[in-house]
Protein backbone atom coordinates (compact mmCIF):
# COMPACT_ATOMS: atom_id res chain seq x y z
CA UNK A 1 0.00 0.00 0.00
CA UNK A 2 1.31 3.61 -0.80
CA UNK A 3 3.40 4.01 -3.85
CA UNK A 4 7.05 5.41 -2.96
CA UNK A 5 9.89 7.09 -5.26
CA UNK A 6 12.52 9.04 -5.10
CA UNK A 7 15.53 9.77 -6.99
CA UNK A 8 18.72 11.50 -7.39
CA UNK A 9 19.18 12.73 -11.07
CA UNK A 10 21.11 14.95 -13.43
CA UNK A 11 18.03 16.78 -14.86
CA UNK A 12 14.75 18.17 -12.29
CA UNK A 13 13.42 15.45 -10.77
CA UNK A 14 9.61 16.65 -10.15
CA UNK A 15 8.73 15.27 -13.68
CA UNK A 16 10.08 12.01 -12.99
CA UNK A 17 8.93 11.19 -9.93
CA UNK A 18 5.13 12.97 -11.19
CA UNK A 19 5.63 9.55 -13.55
CA UNK A 20 6.28 7.33 -11.59
CA UNK A 21 3.82 8.07 -8.73
CA UNK A 22 1.16 7.84 -11.70
CA UNK A 23 2.85 4.60 -12.23
CA UNK A 24 2.17 3.57 -8.64
CA UNK A 25 -1.42 4.98 -8.43
CA UNK A 26 -2.63 1.33 -7.92
CA UNK A 27 -1.11 1.41 -4.27
CA UNK A 28 -3.40 3.72 -2.97
CA UNK A 29 -5.20 7.34 -4.29
CA UNK A 30 -5.73 8.94 -1.16
CA UNK A 31 -3.47 11.72 -1.78
CA UNK A 32 -0.44 12.51 -3.11
CA UNK A 33 2.80 14.70 -2.71
CA UNK A 34 6.46 15.22 -3.46
CA UNK A 35 9.23 17.22 -2.13
CA UNK A 36 12.41 18.38 -4.05
CA UNK A 37 15.85 19.51 -2.69
CA UNK A 38 17.25 22.50 -4.71
CA UNK A 39 19.89 24.71 -3.21
CA UNK A 40 19.96 23.51 0.16
CA UNK A 41 15.94 23.99 0.23
CA UNK A 42 13.56 21.66 0.60
CA UNK A 43 10.11 22.23 -1.02
CA UNK A 44 7.32 20.47 -0.61
CA UNK A 45 4.15 20.09 -2.68
CA UNK A 46 1.00 18.10 -1.66
CA UNK A 47 -2.78 17.16 -1.99
CA UNK A 48 -5.53 15.36 -1.12
CA UNK A 49 -6.72 12.99 -4.09
CA UNK A 50 -5.13 11.05 -7.16
CA UNK A 51 -2.12 12.30 -8.39
CA UNK A 52 -3.13 14.24 -11.35
CA UNK A 53 -4.08 16.89 -8.48
CA UNK A 54 -0.23 17.89 -8.12
CA UNK A 55 -0.10 18.80 -11.91
CA UNK A 56 -0.56 22.01 -11.82
CA UNK A 57 2.56 22.45 -9.21
CA UNK A 58 5.40 20.55 -9.78
CA UNK A 59 6.55 23.63 -12.27
CA UNK A 60 6.58 24.61 -8.40
CA UNK A 61 9.35 22.18 -7.22
CA UNK A 62 13.25 22.81 -8.31
CA UNK A 63 15.98 20.73 -7.71
CA UNK A 64 17.82 17.35 -8.99
CA UNK A 65 16.98 15.21 -5.74
CA UNK A 66 12.97 14.23 -4.61
CA UNK A 67 10.68 12.28 -2.74
CA UNK A 68 6.89 11.15 -3.79
CA UNK A 69 4.54 9.51 -2.44
CA UNK A 70 0.81 8.29 -3.27
CA UNK A 71 -1.23 7.15 -0.14
CA UNK A 72 -3.69 4.51 1.19
CA UNK A 73 -4.54 5.96 4.02
CA UNK A 74 -4.43 3.94 7.40
CA UNK A 75 -3.77 6.23 10.10
CA UNK A 76 -5.18 9.74 9.89
CA UNK A 77 -7.84 10.53 7.17
CA UNK A 78 -7.26 11.25 3.46
CA UNK A 79 -6.34 15.12 3.50
CA UNK A 80 -3.51 17.70 2.78
CA UNK A 81 -2.01 17.94 5.65
CA UNK A 82 -2.08 13.96 6.14
CA UNK A 83 -0.50 13.40 2.91
CA UNK A 84 3.23 12.83 2.56
CA UNK A 85 6.17 14.14 2.44
CA UNK A 86 6.14 14.82 6.02
CA UNK A 87 9.24 17.26 7.19
CA UNK A 88 10.73 18.40 10.44
CA UNK A 89 13.95 20.15 10.15
CA UNK A 90 16.65 19.71 7.79
CA UNK A 91 14.05 16.39 6.78
CA UNK A 92 11.34 15.21 4.67
CA UNK A 93 9.93 11.97 4.32
CA UNK A 94 8.11 9.68 2.61
CA UNK A 95 6.97 5.97 4.31
CA UNK A 96 4.77 3.02 3.96
CA UNK A 97 3.80 0.66 6.14
CA UNK A 98 2.74 1.45 9.94
CA UNK A 99 4.28 2.29 12.76
CA UNK A 100 2.83 0.55 15.53
CA UNK A 101 4.21 1.79 18.28
CA UNK A 102 3.76 5.42 17.21
CA UNK A 103 1.66 6.84 20.82
CA UNK A 104 4.49 5.55 22.66
CA UNK A 105 6.71 6.84 20.58
CA UNK A 106 5.78 10.57 20.39
CA UNK A 107 4.95 9.91 24.25
CA UNK A 108 8.39 9.24 25.25
CA UNK A 109 10.03 11.52 22.73
CA UNK A 110 7.66 14.62 22.16
CA UNK A 111 5.67 14.46 24.67
CA UNK A 112 4.38 18.26 24.72
CA UNK A 113 4.94 18.56 20.94
CA UNK A 114 2.07 19.16 18.98
CA UNK A 115 1.93 17.31 15.88
CA UNK A 116 0.74 18.68 12.39
CA UNK A 117 -1.24 15.62 11.26
CA UNK A 118 -3.02 12.36 12.52
CA UNK A 119 -0.54 10.51 10.65
CA UNK A 120 1.82 7.36 12.22
CA UNK A 121 4.83 8.37 9.61
CA UNK A 122 5.39 11.96 11.37
CA UNK A 123 6.87 10.64 14.29
CA UNK A 124 9.40 9.43 12.16
CA UNK A 125 10.71 12.60 10.38
CA UNK A 126 10.68 14.14 13.89
CA UNK A 127 12.74 11.65 15.33
CA UNK A 128 15.15 11.68 12.38
CA UNK A 129 15.31 15.22 13.36
CA UNK A 130 16.13 15.05 17.25
CA UNK A 131 18.89 12.04 16.43
CA UNK A 132 20.45 13.73 13.53
CA UNK A 133 24.06 14.49 14.08
CA UNK A 134 25.70 15.16 10.77
CA UNK A 135 25.86 11.44 9.66
CA UNK A 136 22.08 10.68 8.03
CA UNK A 137 23.09 6.97 8.05
CA UNK A 138 23.09 6.71 11.18
CA UNK A 139 20.37 8.36 12.01
CA UNK A 140 18.08 6.68 10.06
CA UNK A 141 19.48 3.15 11.58
CA UNK A 142 18.53 4.88 14.91
CA UNK A 143 15.51 5.64 13.80
CA UNK A 144 14.58 2.19 12.10
CA UNK A 145 15.99 0.66 15.37
CA UNK A 146 12.93 2.74 17.58
CA UNK A 147 9.94 1.21 15.05
CA UNK A 148 8.10 -1.50 15.48
CA UNK A 149 5.55 -2.41 12.37
CA UNK A 150 6.57 -2.03 9.29
CA UNK A 151 7.94 0.23 6.79
CA UNK A 152 9.57 1.63 3.50
CA UNK A 153 10.82 5.45 4.47
CA UNK A 154 12.82 7.21 1.68
CA UNK A 155 14.48 10.71 3.31
CA UNK A 156 16.07 13.90 1.27
CA UNK A 157 18.16 15.92 3.91
CA UNK A 158 19.28 19.41 3.50
CA UNK A 159 22.82 18.27 4.35
CA UNK A 160 22.81 15.33 1.96
CA UNK A 161 22.96 15.43 -2.02
CA UNK A 162 20.37 12.59 -2.63
CA UNK A 163 18.43 10.44 -0.83
CA UNK A 164 18.00 7.85 1.64
CA UNK A 165 15.88 4.62 2.26
CA UNK A 166 15.03 1.78 5.04
CA UNK A 167 12.83 -0.62 4.72
CA UNK A 168 11.28 -3.22 7.40
CA UNK A 169 8.56 -5.68 5.77
CA UNK A 170 7.75 -3.44 3.37
CA UNK A 171 9.18 -3.45 -0.40
CA UNK A 172 11.79 -1.08 -1.83
CA UNK A 173 13.90 -1.43 -5.01
CA UNK A 174 17.04 0.71 -6.17
CA UNK A 175 17.96 0.97 -9.30
CA UNK A 176 20.34 2.96 -11.46
CA UNK A 177 19.12 4.59 -14.80
CA UNK A 178 20.65 7.25 -17.68
CA UNK A 179 19.53 10.19 -15.69
CA UNK A 180 20.37 9.21 -12.18
CA UNK A 181 19.69 6.55 -9.26
CA UNK A 182 16.00 5.54 -8.07
CA UNK A 183 14.79 3.99 -4.79
CA UNK A 184 10.69 3.21 -5.53
CA UNK A 185 8.51 0.30 -3.71
CA UNK A 186 7.78 -1.48 -6.48
CA UNK A 187 8.85 -1.87 -10.16
CA UNK A 188 6.07 -0.14 -12.15
CA UNK A 189 7.64 3.49 -10.64
CA UNK A 190 10.72 2.69 -12.55
CA UNK A 191 9.64 1.27 -16.12
CA UNK A 192 11.55 2.83 -19.00
CA UNK A 193 14.00 4.61 -16.00
CA UNK A 194 15.78 1.41 -15.14
CA UNK A 195 16.18 -1.81 -17.30
CA UNK A 196 17.54 -3.41 -13.83
CA UNK A 197 16.71 -3.30 -10.34
CA UNK A 198 17.98 -4.98 -6.63
CA UNK A 199 15.25 -5.12 -4.35
CA UNK A 200 16.64 -4.42 -0.75
CA UNK A 201 15.99 -7.15 2.29
CA UNK A 202 14.38 -6.17 5.40
CA UNK A 203 16.59 -3.87 7.74
CA UNK A 204 18.63 -2.70 4.67
CA UNK A 205 19.44 0.92 4.58
CA UNK A 206 20.42 2.42 1.09
CA UNK A 207 21.74 5.70 0.10
CA UNK A 208 21.54 6.93 -3.43
CA UNK A 209 23.13 9.83 -5.25
CA UNK A 210 23.43 11.11 -9.08
CA UNK A 211 26.51 9.21 -8.94
CA UNK A 212 25.56 5.69 -7.18
CA UNK A 213 23.46 3.34 -5.01
CA UNK A 214 25.15 1.86 -1.79
CA UNK A 215 23.31 -0.60 0.31
CA UNK A 216 23.77 -1.33 3.76
CA UNK A 217 22.93 -4.24 6.14
CA UNK A 218 21.11 -3.47 9.09
CA UNK A 219 24.52 -4.08 11.09
CA UNK A 220 25.68 -0.88 8.35
CA UNK A 221 28.20 -3.05 6.56
CA UNK A 222 28.03 -2.46 2.90
CA UNK A 223 26.28 -5.39 0.70
CA UNK A 224 25.70 -5.52 -2.72
CA UNK A 225 22.56 -7.50 -3.44
CA UNK A 226 21.37 -9.03 -6.54
CA UNK A 227 20.41 -7.55 -10.25
CA UNK A 228 17.54 -8.34 -11.64
CA UNK A 229 16.07 -7.20 -15.12
CA UNK A 230 12.92 -5.05 -13.98
CA UNK A 231 9.94 -6.77 -15.80
CA UNK A 232 7.64 -3.52 -15.93
CA UNK A 233 8.38 -1.72 -18.88
CA UNK A 234 6.39 1.21 -20.57
CA UNK A 235 4.92 -1.05 -23.14
CA UNK A 236 3.33 -3.37 -21.05
CA UNK A 237 2.33 -0.28 -18.32
CA UNK A 238 0.04 1.44 -21.68
CA UNK A 239 -3.50 0.94 -22.02
CA UNK A 240 -3.39 -0.64 -25.00
CA UNK A 241 -6.12 1.41 -26.73
CA UNK A 242 -8.71 0.19 -23.60
CA UNK A 243 -10.45 3.00 -21.98
CA UNK A 244 -9.59 0.95 -18.52
CA UNK A 245 -6.76 -1.22 -17.27
CA UNK A 246 -9.70 -3.92 -15.86
CA UNK A 247 -10.57 -4.39 -19.64
CA UNK A 248 -7.45 -4.65 -20.74
CA UNK A 249 -5.97 -6.86 -17.98
CA UNK A 250 -9.70 -9.06 -18.54
CA UNK A 251 -8.67 -9.59 -22.09
CA UNK A 252 -4.92 -10.72 -21.26
CA UNK A 253 -6.32 -13.41 -19.39
CA UNK A 254 -5.77 -16.06 -21.87
CA UNK A 255 -2.02 -15.24 -22.26
CA UNK A 256 -1.60 -15.34 -18.51
CA UNK A 257 -3.10 -18.70 -18.87
CA UNK A 258 -0.51 -19.84 -21.99
CA UNK A 259 2.17 -18.21 -20.12
CA UNK A 260 1.84 -19.41 -16.84
CA UNK A 261 1.46 -23.13 -18.62
CA UNK A 262 4.78 -22.43 -20.82
CA UNK A 263 6.77 -21.20 -17.84
CA UNK A 264 5.66 -24.13 -15.23
CA UNK A 265 8.73 -26.39 -16.46
CA UNK A 266 11.01 -23.78 -14.21
CA UNK A 267 9.38 -25.01 -10.80
CA UNK A 268 8.39 -28.90 -11.69
CA UNK A 269 11.28 -30.43 -10.75
CA UNK A 270 11.41 -29.02 -7.01
CA UNK A 271 7.72 -29.34 -6.82
CA UNK A 272 7.45 -32.89 -7.49
CA UNK A 273 10.28 -33.32 -4.79
CA UNK A 274 8.56 -31.01 -2.13
CA UNK A 275 5.03 -32.43 -2.94
CA UNK A 276 6.31 -36.02 -2.20
CA UNK A 277 5.26 -37.84 0.89
CA UNK A 278 3.15 -34.43 1.77
CA UNK A 279 0.40 -35.98 3.39
CA UNK A 280 -2.55 -32.76 3.50
CA UNK A 281 -2.37 -29.57 1.97
CA UNK A 282 -3.14 -26.32 3.15
CA UNK A 283 -4.11 -23.36 0.37
CA UNK A 284 -4.05 -19.31 1.67
CA UNK A 285 -4.18 -16.36 0.71
CA UNK A 286 -6.21 -13.46 0.47
CA UNK A 287 -8.87 -11.61 -1.46
CA UNK A 288 -8.78 -13.26 -5.11
CA UNK A 289 -6.19 -15.00 -4.41
CA UNK A 290 -7.74 -17.12 -1.59
CA UNK A 291 -10.83 -17.56 -4.23
CA UNK A 292 -8.45 -18.76 -6.78
CA UNK A 293 -7.48 -21.12 -3.55
CA UNK A 294 -10.87 -22.41 -3.20
CA UNK A 295 -10.57 -23.95 -7.08
CA UNK A 296 -7.53 -25.38 -6.48
CA UNK A 297 -9.00 -27.63 -3.25
CA UNK A 298 -11.21 -28.97 -5.73
CA UNK A 299 -8.42 -29.48 -8.01
CA UNK A 300 -6.23 -31.10 -5.08
CA UNK A 301 -9.26 -33.20 -3.25
CA UNK A 302 -10.19 -34.92 -7.11
CA UNK A 303 -6.86 -35.14 -8.31
CA UNK A 304 -5.02 -36.10 -5.43
CA UNK A 305 -7.33 -37.42 -3.25
CA UNK A 306 -4.95 -35.53 -0.51
CA UNK A 307 -7.23 -33.60 2.05
CA UNK A 308 -6.61 -29.49 1.65
CA UNK A 309 -7.97 -26.62 3.27
CA UNK A 310 -7.98 -23.44 1.83
CA UNK A 311 -7.35 -20.86 4.50
CA UNK A 312 -7.69 -16.53 4.37
CA UNK A 313 -4.11 -15.69 5.63
CA UNK A 314 -5.57 -12.90 8.04
CA UNK A 315 -6.97 -16.50 10.16
CA UNK A 316 -4.99 -18.34 9.31
CA UNK A 317 -2.01 -16.53 11.32
CA UNK A 318 -3.88 -16.08 14.01
CA UNK A 319 -5.15 -19.60 14.64
CA UNK A 320 -2.60 -21.74 15.86
CA UNK A 321 -2.93 -23.59 12.90
CA UNK A 322 -1.79 -27.65 12.99
CA UNK A 323 1.21 -27.23 10.27
CA UNK A 324 3.76 -30.22 10.51
CA UNK A 325 6.65 -31.53 8.40
CA UNK A 326 4.68 -33.15 5.95
CA UNK A 327 2.00 -30.44 5.35
CA UNK A 328 2.18 -28.63 1.83
CA UNK A 329 1.47 -25.20 2.12
CA UNK A 330 0.48 -23.26 -1.21
CA UNK A 331 1.05 -19.31 -0.32
CA UNK A 332 -0.76 -17.63 -3.52
CA UNK A 333 -0.30 -13.63 -3.55
CA UNK A 334 -0.30 -11.80 -6.83
CA UNK A 335 2.19 -9.14 -5.79
CA UNK A 336 3.92 -11.32 -3.56
CA UNK A 337 3.89 -8.63 -1.10
CA UNK A 338 0.61 -9.14 0.93
CA UNK A 339 1.13 -9.05 4.46
CA UNK A 340 -0.75 -11.23 5.84
CA UNK A 341 0.23 -13.60 3.02
CA UNK A 342 3.73 -13.61 3.53
CA UNK A 343 3.39 -14.10 7.24
CA UNK A 344 1.63 -16.84 6.81
CA UNK A 345 3.87 -18.40 5.07
CA UNK A 346 6.44 -17.27 7.38
CA UNK A 347 4.40 -19.37 10.15
CA UNK A 348 4.26 -22.17 8.04
CA UNK A 349 7.95 -22.09 7.17
CA UNK A 350 8.73 -21.87 11.13
CA UNK A 351 6.58 -24.60 11.93
CA UNK A 352 8.81 -26.99 9.18
CA UNK A 353 5.78 -26.90 6.32
CA UNK A 354 7.00 -27.07 3.19
CA UNK A 355 6.02 -24.04 1.79
CA UNK A 356 5.09 -22.95 -1.95
CA UNK A 357 4.62 -19.81 -3.78
CA UNK A 358 2.10 -19.06 -6.65
CA UNK A 359 2.75 -15.94 -7.44
CA UNK A 360 3.16 -13.19 -10.28
CA UNK A 361 6.07 -11.20 -8.46
CA UNK A 362 9.25 -13.53 -8.96
CA UNK A 363 11.16 -11.02 -6.69
CA UNK A 364 8.98 -10.37 -3.97
CA UNK A 365 8.80 -11.08 -0.07
CA UNK A 366 6.82 -14.15 -0.78
CA UNK A 367 9.60 -15.82 -2.87
CA UNK A 368 12.46 -15.00 -0.65
CA UNK A 369 10.22 -17.29 1.84
CA UNK A 370 8.96 -19.93 -0.27
CA UNK A 371 10.96 -23.26 -1.18
CA UNK A 372 9.54 -23.48 -4.16
CA UNK A 373 8.16 -20.85 -6.65
CA UNK A 374 5.14 -21.59 -8.81
CA UNK A 375 5.28 -18.67 -11.35
CA UNK A 376 2.33 -16.92 -12.43
CA UNK A 377 3.63 -15.53 -15.51
CA UNK A 378 0.29 -12.62 -16.35
CA UNK A 379 2.69 -9.42 -16.46
CA UNK A 380 2.27 -6.62 -14.56
CA UNK A 381 -1.45 -6.05 -13.17
CA UNK A 382 -2.32 -2.23 -12.87
CA UNK A 383 -5.86 -2.17 -12.29
CA UNK A 384 -6.42 -2.80 -8.42
CA UNK A 385 -9.41 -5.32 -9.09
CA UNK A 386 -7.23 -8.79 -9.93
CA UNK A 387 -8.15 -9.95 -13.13
CA UNK A 388 -5.62 -11.67 -15.51
CA UNK A 389 -3.80 -13.19 -12.54
CA UNK A 390 -6.39 -15.12 -10.78
CA UNK A 391 -6.99 -16.88 -14.73
CA UNK A 392 -2.85 -17.32 -14.11
CA UNK A 393 -3.35 -18.71 -10.83
CA UNK A 394 -5.47 -21.06 -11.32
CA UNK A 395 -3.75 -22.46 -14.60
CA UNK A 396 -0.78 -22.73 -11.80
CA UNK A 397 -2.70 -24.41 -9.49
CA UNK A 398 -4.27 -26.62 -11.76
CA UNK A 399 -0.55 -27.62 -12.92
CA UNK A 400 0.48 -28.11 -9.15
CA UNK A 401 -2.35 -30.08 -7.81
CA UNK A 402 -1.48 -32.56 -11.37
CA UNK A 403 2.09 -33.17 -9.65
CA UNK A 404 0.31 -33.72 -6.66
CA UNK A 405 -1.73 -36.27 -7.66
CA UNK A 406 0.85 -37.71 -10.36
CA UNK A 407 -1.27 -36.70 -13.12
CA UNK A 408 -0.13 -35.66 -16.57
CA UNK A 409 -0.76 -32.16 -17.87
CA UNK A 410 -2.27 -32.19 -21.39
CA UNK A 411 -0.61 -28.81 -22.13
CA UNK A 412 -2.23 -29.01 -25.36
CA UNK A 413 -5.19 -28.96 -23.43
CA UNK A 414 -4.11 -25.80 -21.45
CA UNK A 415 -3.59 -24.23 -24.91
CA UNK A 416 -7.25 -24.63 -26.29
CA UNK A 417 -8.64 -23.47 -22.90
CA UNK A 418 -6.58 -20.36 -23.39
CA UNK A 419 -7.90 -20.19 -27.32
CA UNK A 420 -11.23 -20.71 -25.52
CA UNK A 421 -10.59 -17.93 -23.18
CA UNK A 422 -10.01 -15.62 -25.95
CA UNK A 423 -12.66 -16.33 -27.68
CA UNK A 424 -14.72 -15.94 -24.56
CA UNK A 425 -13.33 -12.53 -23.46
CA UNK A 426 -13.75 -11.12 -27.74
CA UNK A 427 -17.36 -12.60 -28.15
CA UNK A 428 -19.19 -12.65 -24.81
CA UNK A 429 -22.31 -10.30 -24.39
CA UNK A 430 -23.22 -8.91 -20.94
CA UNK A 431 -24.81 -6.06 -21.56
CA UNK A 432 -28.14 -7.43 -20.19
CA UNK A 433 -26.65 -8.61 -17.44
CA UNK A 434 -24.82 -6.05 -16.58
CA UNK A 435 -27.75 -3.18 -16.65
CA UNK A 436 -29.83 -5.81 -14.65
CA UNK A 437 -27.01 -5.71 -12.03
CA UNK A 438 -26.77 -2.15 -12.23
CA UNK A 439 -30.23 -1.43 -11.35
CA UNK A 440 -30.48 -3.94 -8.55
CA UNK A 441 -30.07 -3.60 -5.14
CA UNK A 442 -28.79 -6.56 -4.42
CA UNK A 443 -26.72 -9.39 -6.90
CA UNK A 444 -26.83 -12.85 -5.21
CA UNK A 445 -23.77 -14.82 -7.46
CA UNK A 446 -24.73 -18.46 -6.88
CA UNK A 447 -23.24 -22.36 -7.67
CA UNK A 448 -22.47 -25.50 -6.91
CA UNK A 449 -19.03 -27.30 -6.45
CA UNK A 450 -16.18 -25.24 -8.57
CA UNK A 451 -19.17 -22.95 -9.83
CA UNK A 452 -19.42 -21.69 -6.02
CA UNK A 453 -15.69 -20.99 -5.86
CA UNK A 454 -16.14 -19.02 -8.84
CA UNK A 455 -19.38 -17.18 -7.89
CA UNK A 456 -17.34 -15.79 -4.65
CA UNK A 457 -14.81 -14.33 -7.22
CA UNK A 458 -17.52 -12.93 -9.49
CA UNK A 459 -19.57 -11.32 -6.10
CA UNK A 460 -16.15 -9.90 -4.84
CA UNK A 461 -15.30 -8.36 -8.18
CA UNK A 462 -18.72 -7.03 -8.75
CA UNK A 463 -18.89 -5.33 -5.33
CA UNK A 464 -15.18 -4.14 -5.53
CA UNK A 465 -15.55 -2.05 -8.98
CA UNK A 466 -19.31 -1.21 -8.81
CA UNK A 467 -20.21 -0.59 -5.04
CA UNK A 468 -23.15 -3.17 -5.32
CA UNK A 469 -23.92 -5.59 -2.65
CA UNK A 470 -23.56 -8.51 -3.38
CA UNK A 471 -22.80 -11.91 -2.07
CA UNK A 472 -21.66 -15.52 -3.39
CA UNK A 473 -23.53 -18.20 -1.86
CA UNK A 474 -23.92 -21.63 -2.38
CA UNK A 475 -26.72 -22.80 -4.62
CA UNK A 476 -28.03 -24.90 -2.29
CA UNK A 477 -27.41 -23.01 0.80
CA UNK A 478 -30.00 -19.96 -0.54
CA UNK A 479 -33.06 -21.20 0.52
CA UNK A 480 -31.40 -21.92 4.42
CA UNK A 481 -31.64 -17.78 5.12
CA UNK A 482 -30.53 -15.53 2.23
CA UNK A 483 -34.04 -16.31 -0.13
CA UNK A 484 -35.31 -14.00 2.22
CA UNK A 485 -33.52 -11.22 0.54
CA UNK A 486 -34.70 -11.92 -2.85
CA UNK A 487 -37.46 -9.92 -4.38
CA UNK A 488 -38.01 -8.25 -7.61
CA UNK A 489 -35.14 -5.50 -6.60
CA UNK A 490 -32.73 -8.55 -6.87
CA UNK A 491 -30.43 -10.36 -9.36
CA UNK A 492 -29.28 -14.10 -8.77
CA UNK A 493 -25.95 -14.82 -11.11
CA UNK A 494 -25.99 -18.42 -11.68
CA UNK A 495 -23.28 -20.42 -12.45
CA UNK A 496 -23.31 -23.65 -14.57
CA UNK A 497 -21.01 -25.49 -15.77
CA UNK A 498 -21.14 -28.77 -14.75
CA UNK A 499 -23.54 -31.29 -16.60
CA UNK A 500 -23.41 -33.84 -13.11
CA UNK A 501 -25.17 -30.83 -10.95
CA UNK A 502 -26.93 -28.60 -13.55
CA UNK A 503 -30.11 -30.15 -12.64
CA UNK A 504 -29.83 -29.26 -8.96
CA UNK A 505 -28.17 -25.77 -9.42
CA UNK A 506 -31.64 -24.97 -11.40
CA UNK A 507 -33.54 -25.05 -8.35
CA UNK A 508 -31.91 -22.29 -7.11
CA UNK A 509 -32.97 -20.76 -10.17
CA UNK A 510 -36.53 -21.69 -9.80
CA UNK A 511 -36.42 -20.44 -5.96
CA UNK A 512 -35.45 -17.21 -7.13
CA UNK A 513 -37.93 -16.88 -9.85
CA UNK A 514 -40.51 -17.58 -8.18
CA UNK A 515 -39.90 -14.72 -5.66
CA UNK A 516 -39.56 -12.03 -8.55
CA UNK A 517 -35.89 -11.95 -8.52
CA UNK A 518 -34.17 -11.54 -11.75
CA UNK A 519 -31.51 -14.57 -12.78
CA UNK A 520 -28.80 -14.37 -15.43
CA UNK A 521 -27.43 -17.67 -16.31
CA UNK A 522 -23.80 -18.49 -17.10
CA UNK A 523 -23.46 -21.68 -18.82
CA UNK A 524 -21.30 -23.41 -21.26
CA UNK A 525 -24.02 -26.45 -21.38
CA UNK A 526 -26.40 -25.86 -24.69
CA UNK A 527 -29.24 -27.92 -22.00
CA UNK A 528 -29.46 -25.57 -19.52
CA UNK A 529 -29.48 -22.45 -22.00
CA UNK A 530 -32.19 -23.96 -23.77
CA UNK A 531 -34.16 -24.92 -20.72
CA UNK A 532 -34.15 -21.36 -18.95
CA UNK A 533 -33.54 -18.78 -21.94
CA UNK A 534 -37.54 -17.37 -21.97
CA UNK A 535 -37.03 -16.84 -17.89
CA UNK A 536 -33.11 -15.93 -17.45
CA UNK A 537 -30.65 -14.05 -19.26
CA UNK A 538 -28.21 -16.39 -20.77
CA UNK A 539 -24.65 -16.12 -20.45
CA UNK A 540 -23.42 -18.87 -23.24
CA UNK A 541 -20.04 -19.60 -22.43
CA UNK A 542 -17.71 -21.83 -24.03
CA UNK A 543 -18.66 -25.43 -22.89
CA UNK A 544 -15.06 -26.63 -21.63
CA UNK A 545 -15.44 -29.60 -19.11
CA UNK A 546 -15.74 -29.14 -15.45
CA UNK A 547 -12.45 -28.09 -13.77
CA UNK A 548 -11.62 -26.00 -16.70
CA UNK A 549 -14.20 -23.90 -16.34
CA UNK A 550 -13.26 -21.55 -13.74
CA UNK A 551 -11.14 -20.34 -16.41
CA UNK A 552 -13.69 -19.53 -18.73
CA UNK A 553 -16.51 -18.54 -16.35
CA UNK A 554 -15.06 -16.08 -14.31
CA UNK A 555 -13.92 -14.46 -17.22
CA UNK A 556 -17.67 -13.56 -18.26
CA UNK A 557 -18.30 -12.56 -14.56
CA UNK A 558 -15.57 -10.43 -14.39
CA UNK A 559 -16.98 -8.74 -17.91
CA UNK A 560 -19.99 -8.23 -15.84
CA UNK A 561 -18.18 -5.90 -12.74
CA UNK A 562 -16.46 -3.94 -14.97
CA UNK A 563 -19.64 -3.11 -17.45
CA UNK A 564 -21.64 -2.74 -14.46
CA UNK A 565 -18.95 -0.35 -12.77
CA UNK A 566 -18.84 1.78 -15.92
CA UNK A 567 -22.54 2.09 -16.30
CA UNK A 568 -22.60 3.42 -12.99
CA UNK A 569 -19.81 5.64 -14.18
CA UNK A 570 -17.41 4.54 -11.67
CA UNK A 571 -13.59 4.15 -11.55
CA UNK A 572 -13.27 0.62 -12.21
CA UNK A 573 -9.21 0.82 -11.84
CA UNK A 574 -9.45 3.18 -8.97
CA UNK A 575 -12.30 1.65 -6.70
CA UNK A 576 -12.83 3.49 -3.78
CA UNK A 577 -10.78 2.66 -0.16
CA UNK A 578 -9.32 -0.03 -1.81
CA UNK A 579 -5.38 -0.23 -2.72
CA UNK A 580 -3.62 -3.02 -4.50
CA UNK A 581 -0.93 -4.82 -2.55
CA UNK A 582 -2.40 -4.52 0.98
CA UNK A 583 1.65 -4.46 2.65
CA UNK A 584 0.23 -3.60 6.00
CA UNK A 585 -1.78 -5.81 8.78
C1 LIG B 1 -9.57 -8.28 -5.57
C2 LIG B 1 -8.17 -8.13 -5.26
C3 LIG B 1 -7.73 -8.42 -3.88
C4 LIG B 1 -6.39 -9.18 -3.90
C5 LIG B 1 -5.87 -9.38 -2.48
C6 LIG B 1 -4.61 -10.20 -2.44
O1 LIG B 1 -9.83 -7.98 -6.89
O2 LIG B 1 -7.38 -7.75 -6.08
O3 LIG B 1 -8.69 -9.15 -3.19
O4 LIG B 1 -6.59 -10.40 -4.52
O5 LIG B 1 -5.63 -8.12 -1.90
O6 LIG B 1 -3.60 -9.60 -3.19
P1 LIG B 1 -2.32 -10.43 -3.64
O7 LIG B 1 -2.79 -11.45 -4.61
O8 LIG B 1 -1.40 -9.43 -4.23
O9 LIG B 1 -1.78 -11.06 -2.40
Amino acid sequence: MCGIVGCALKRRASDIIYGGLKQLEYRGYDSAGIATLSKGRISIVKRQGKVEKLENCIGELCGNIGIGHTRWATHGKPSDVNAHPHAAGKFAIVHNGIIENCSELKEKYFPDADFLSDTDSEVIVRLLDKFYDGDLLNALKKVADLLTGSYAIVVICTDYAGIAAVKYKSPVIVGSGADGNYAASDAPALAGLCREISVLEDNDLALVTQDDVRVFDGNLNEVSRAVRPNLATPANLDLGGCPHYMLKEIRESPYAIANTCAVFHTAERELEKICSGADRVIITGCGTAYNSGLVAKRYIEQFARIPCEAEIAGEFRYKNPIVGENTLVVAISQSGETADTVEAARLAKRANARVVAVTNAPYSQLTGIADVVVPVAAGPEICVAATKSYAGQIAALYLLANVLSGRATDFEEMQKISRLCKETVENTDISAIADMCARSGGVYFLGRDIDYAVALEGSLKLKEVSYIPSEGYPAGELKHGTLALIDENAVAVVVITSERLAGKTENAVEQVLSRKGKVAVVTGLESVAKKLKDRAEIVKICDCGEYLSPLISSVALQLIAYKTAVMLGRDPDKPRNLAKSVTVE
